[in-house]
């Protein structure tokens, strides 16, 4: 119920479509989203993808993923597959499977951003794009991830991902 009303006024601030549509989600297409929550960009990204696209939506935490199953039972969206799972185990995706996997804000709470990393990057298919945009700490968030420690973290297992960052987020585009 209070998770319903925090996405709401975030919605009206931040329209999910925009900011997938500025990833690059496109009809047709399979997208990861690593960290889904209670599925803010997920099931956007399913209307967007359509019935011959497919959104895998990973969220470890057993409430939030049980909450899009129910959520998208409820809804009759069937191009949403729900997997309960963290970022740093995506086996049960094939390498190659995705055309994005993307993460929104979930970056700092991986465990171990070296295993996630090289798992987003294996399961994306050759010129697919690995996508990470996280809140960075200060005024607004009083979590994130610091601008410094985000792009060695990650140029280190994505060589020439290209960064991009406002005071508020910080964000990498890796081309596979
Ligand atoms: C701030 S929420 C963002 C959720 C969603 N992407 C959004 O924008 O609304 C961060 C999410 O990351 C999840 N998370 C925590 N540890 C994780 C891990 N190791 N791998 C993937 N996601 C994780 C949390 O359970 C939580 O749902």
């Amino acid at each position: 119920m209070w998770a319903s009303i925090v996405e709401s006024l975030r919605r009206r601030r931040c329209s999910p479509h925009v900011r997938l549509a500025e990833v690059g989600v496109a009809k047709g297409m399979k997208i990861a989203d690593v960290g889904a929550g209670y599925g803010f960009f997920a099931f956007p990204a399913a209307e967007v993808v359509g019935d011959e696209g497919l959104v895998y939506a990973i969220e470890p935490d057993p409430k939030r993923a049980a909450e899009m199953t129910k959520d998208a039972e409820e809804e009759g969206v069937k191009n949403l597959k729900v997997l309960e799972a963290g970022a740093e185990d995506l086996s049960r995706i094939a390498t190659g499977d995705v055309d994005i996997a993307m993460s929104m804000s979930s970056f700092h709470h991986f465990v171990d951003h070296r295993k996630a990393l090289l798992e987003m990057k294996r399961i994306v298919k050759p010129g697919g794009l690995v996508y990470l945009r996280d809140i960075k700490p200060g005024r607004v968030f009083k979590h994130g991830s610091r601008s410094d420690e985000f792009r060695r973290t990650v140029s280190h297992e994505l060589p020439n991902a290209e960064f991009e960052e406002d005071p508020h987020y910080i964000a990498a585009r890796f081309r596979a």
